[in-house]
Formats: C-alpha cells, structure tokens, sequence
C-alpha cells in the first residue's frame, strides 16, 4: 500500500495520518516497518509526527531496495535527517514547558542519533546497516524513552492541553 500510495498528495496524506486512516503495512516481505500500538507515546502530536518519521524511513528502504545510487541515498537521509531535527525540537519543546526532569539526558539522546545521521552520509558504514540502525533506534527510543513523558504528564496532572502543544492541522 506504501508504493501503491506514491500517487496521493503530500497534503492528502498528512489528512489520512491525522484521522489515522492511512493504511500503514504491519509487516512485509521487503522489511518495512509498520505502526504499532506499542508505538504510541499517548500524546497524539508526537505520534503523528513518528507516522511521518517511520514513513521517511521506509521510503529510504524502499531506495535502498530498489538500488538507487549513492547520491540519491544521501539526499534522503538529509531529508530523514531534517525532519528528525524538526521533530526533536517539537518534543524537547514539550519537555521544557512542562519541566520535564530528564529533558537534558533525553535531549543529548537526539543529539547522538542526529550525529549519527550525519556519519552515515561519509563513513563507510553502508546504507543498509544504517537502515537496520534507525529502525531499531526509532523502536527502542520511542517504546523506552517516549513513551516515559506522558507517564510524567499522567502522575503530576499537568494540564498539558494550556500549552497548545497538540496543534491541529
Ligand atoms: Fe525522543
């Protein structure tokens, strides 16, 4: 359904993501990571912008798989990159309103993968240990650490929605 889909418009999907009616595969064959319920974090911002993380780097397996060259494997792991970027600010931003304790130690977590994405564009790593890298990561970090911040917001009652964080789109 993820290539079949290539035709719907950026705008159309973001849409689907938010009433959660995008078809996103469980498993398949090519290992392309579907969403899961162990995935939520609870608070519907932070998942909705992991949906569009995960869908950026299946689209980076997809490239890898269908053999693109080097060059073309770089610039989607700037836009991975990039996007990675905007969303740890998004949630370090919560963090920080709410006086999150493990703001600093979750923060310099982001760092390390951020410069982790920078290393795979020159080291010698190869794009597929890369992959296999982030998809872990993205599984251990959001099921492990994430998911700690509305277990946070859930014991003091912080009344999260006063800081508008879960924009509406
Ligand atoms: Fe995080």
């Amino acid at each position: 359904m993820f290539q079949s889909d290539a035709w719907l418009s950026y705008g159309r999907r973001l849409r689907l993501l938010k009433r959660k009616e995008y078809p996103m595969k469980k498993t398949n064959p090519t290992g392309i990571i579907g969403w899961k319920a162990e995935y939520n974090t609870g608070i519907d911002r932070i998942d909705f912008e992991h949906k569009i993380f995960l869908e950026l780097v299946n689209s980076f397996k997809i490239a890898l798989d269908a053999g693109r060259t080097k060059e073309e494997l770089v610039k989607i792991l700037t836009e991975i990159e990039k996007y990675a970027e905007f969303h740890f600010i998004s949630e370090e931003n919560c963090m920080f309103s709410i006086n999150y304790p493990g703001y600093k130690q979750h923060q310099s977590l982001h760092f390390d993968l951020l410069e982790q994405f920078n290393l795979a564009k020159y080291e010698e790593l190869g794009f597929s240990k890369f992959y296999e890298f982030i998809k872990d990561w993205f599984i251990m970090h959001t099921t492990q650490e994430d998911t700690r911040l509305k277990e946070f917001i859930d014991e003091n009652n912080i009344e999260f929605d006063i800081f508008r964080y879960n924009i509406s789109l």
